[in-house]
């Protein structure tokens, strides 16, 4: 055996790849853990989505093998979607790619554009897989400081001070995961300024748009956006669909063709009963959000109360499926993680695994029911 790639060196096993097994050997054991660590919907989808999916799989002609680009009728319904829901008008043709999940779309992209030694701008904190990619493709990530007062506004001022001439692609993501910042139209437009000025290209990692955030944005919104930037999305937490393993990628054509280029020599098409249900989820109208929202809305209460009593500081204005809590001075984030878990049977999130700027974090999840939370807060009060 003349031993592995260099590439396995540069990554680590994903956290929650590592904690889970730790966390599920605790529930094997029979400790009767609350899981408020990681983001993956416990509300089911919609009815008419399990039932196209279930319809679907009766068909004998329903399992081979499916298009690289998926169904027409899926892409029209993505288009749809962003119609109704951004204002944004995409042609389902050729500016829409349906993906096994925004994830595989974070390695696409970049596969699709990274050399090794580009430089890549990823904020700090931010969803871990932006630099694990990164680091597998040989490529640099940058990390770059989002400003919480101000709705996470990267500090453009400093940017701008920097040599950016090896930076190839930039990574956005509002509703930001792990802080919950929002981000605003105005943040939008001088992201796409910068990105001109420098000739980037940005990604807009769009999941959480529809989680607690009153106006969900699309970047193609935004004057300009379509000429620099590319947008993912998914319905793992807009549909409660983690699952299914169901995204996509928008935007320009030749962009999105450089991305199948690559993808298409990797995976197939979703299985038909896939795409039928995400057709059906995408096709769900308003009370969807809103009913969606109240749930959230009712345990996020309920999670500041329990950070409250861990003495927790936390932005009440923040958006998104997660709540990002600041330690005290002095106390060590993962001493409470541990104590938690280990004395209490409740898992959360230590923030470092997001970026150095993370480190006097813990990020709650809002993936578990009312009762469960309380019975979170009575745990702690013992
Ligand atoms: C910021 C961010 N981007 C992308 C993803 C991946 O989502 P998907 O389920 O679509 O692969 C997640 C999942 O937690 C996330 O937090």
């Amino acid at each position: 055996m003349k031993g592995f790639a260099n590439r396995i060196n540069s990554v680590e096993e994903y956290y929650f790849s590592a904690k889970l097994r730790e966390v599920n050997q605790m529930m094997a054991e029979g400790k009767p853990v609350i899981n408020l660590g990681i983001g993956s919907p416990d509300l089911a989808p919609d009815r008419a989505v399990i039932d196209a999916l279930k319809n679907t799989a009766e068909n004998p002609k329903a399992h081979g093998y499916q298009s690289y680009q998926g169904i027409p009728e899926l892409r029209v319904a993505m288009a749809e979607f962003y119609s109704r829901e951004y204002g944004v008008s995409l042609n389902p043709q050729n500016e829409i790619l349906p993906l096994i999940g925004s994830k595989e779309g974070i390695l696409h992209i970049s596969m699709a554009f990274l050399n090794p030694g580009d430089q890549v701008l990823i904020p700090n904190p931010g969803y871990p897989t932006y630099s694990s990619v990164t680091k597998l493709l040989e490529a640099e990530p940058v990390f770059y400081h989002l400003d919480l007062e101000k709705k996470g506004r990267p500090n453009f001022e400093e940017l701008e001070t920097w040599d950016l001439s090896k930076v190839k692609l930039m990574w956005i993501n509002y509703p930001h995961m792990p802080t919950g910042a929002s981000g605003s139209t105005q943040i939008l437009k001088e992201l796409i300024d910068f990105a001109k000025r420098h000739q980037i290209i940005l990604v807009n990692d769009n999941p959480y748009s529809h989680i607690l955030n009153p106006e969900p944005l699309s970047i193609f919104k935004v004057e300009g956006g379509k000429d620099v930037a590319l947008e993912l999305n998914s319905l793992s937490k807009t549909f409660n669909m983690p699952g299914w393993r169901i995204g996509m990628l928008c935007g320009r054509a030749d962009w999105v063709e450089a991305v199948l280029k690559i993808k298409s020599n990797m995976d197939s098409g979703m299985f038909l009963g896939l795409q039928k249900g995400a057709i059906a989820a995408l096709n769900l109208g308003k009370s969807w959000f809103k009913d969606q929202n109240q749930e959230y809305s009712n345990r996020r209460n309920l999670i500041w109360k329990l950070a409250d009593q861990l003495n927790l500081s936390y932005d009440k204005n923040s958006t998104g499926l997660f709540v990002w809590c600041k330690t005290p001075e002095g106390k060590s984030p993962e001493e409470l993680v541990d104590w938690l878990l280990y004395e209490k049977n409740i898992f959360i999130t230590p923030g470092k695994i997001f970026g150095s700027e993370g480190n006097q974090y813990v990020r709650f999840s809002l993936c578990m029911p009312e009762f469960k939370i309380l019975e979170a807060i009575n745990r702690i009060k013992s």
